[in-house]
């Protein structure tokens, strides 16, 4: 069994390395961003103050998450039975996402899930604090960073496949506002772990990124005598 923990500021192409990754070496994907997300979207359906944690933390007990993975679908999120994949995708719900994920409580319920989850299997998991807090001795941790603005463009790109009509000033305006918020806030902040290995995307095409990480696990996997 081995656990790849991939952490790293938002749009540096985390979830669809990881993802991909994941498919080519038939492991399980797991987007704890994602977790964050269903957190986010709830408390804005239900009218609350995304910052407020008292607010946020006293409506948890009412949300209940699951996931599913298969290579065709990927990972799917359900909140409440109701399945919230796309509904999570949006700006409102990435900022709410930063927001609800600087609550201690928001963290501590989220973290119980994504232990247990990588107690059983191979897997990739991405997010902020993989390698740091959630599997702090996870076989191989990897930092994947790029500049905001090439992060911003492929934020952009995706909103515009979708058949959005973003506005790269305003992407790029948000991918600075949530690193600054997700890398400063108290709790697990986004940071790299010593043994983390950092990779800079901004001048690696998405292949060259797969193959890199790719090579490092079956490297890692051969050094400690794994199985995948
Ligand atoms: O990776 P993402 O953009 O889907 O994450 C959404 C938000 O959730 C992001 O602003 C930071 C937060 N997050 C976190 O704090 N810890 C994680 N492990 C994953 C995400």
């Amino acid at each position: 069994m081995i656990r790849v923990a991939i952490d790293g500021p938002s749009g540096a192409g985390k979830s669809t390395v990881a993802k991909r990754i994941a498919k080519d070496l038939s492991i399980i994907y797991v987007d704890t961003g994602a977790m964050y997300r269903c957190i986010g979207l709830y408390a804005l359906r239900q009218g609350l103050d995304t910052k407020d944690s008292q607010q946020v933390s006293s409506c948890l007990e009412q949300i209940h998450l699951e996931t599913s993975y298969d290579v065709q679908n990927g990972q799917r999120i359900f909140l409440n039975g109701e399945d919230v994949s796309e509904a999570i995708r949006t700006p409102d719900a990435s900022m709410a996402a930063s927001n609800v994920s600087a609550i201690p409580q928001v963290r501590a319920f989220l973290l119980d899930l994504q232990r247990d989850m990588a107690k059983k299997q191979s897997l990739v998991m991405d997010g902020r604090d993989i390698g740091t807090v959630v599997i702090p001795d996870a076989e191989l941790k990897i930092f994947l960073t790029a500049s905001p603005e090439s992060r911003a463009r492929r934020r952009y790109l995706e909103y515009v496949q979708k058949g959005q009509q973003p506005v790269y000033d305003d992407i790029l305006r948000d991918v600075i506002l949530r690193d600054h918020q997700d890398s400063t806030r108290a709790a697990a902040p986004l940071c790299q772990a010593p043994d983390a290995v950092k990779l800079d995307t901004t001048e690696i095409n998405f292949e060259d990124t797969v193959s890199i990480i790719k090579e490092m696990i079956l490297k890692k996997a051969a050094e400690l005598s794994l199985s995948i």
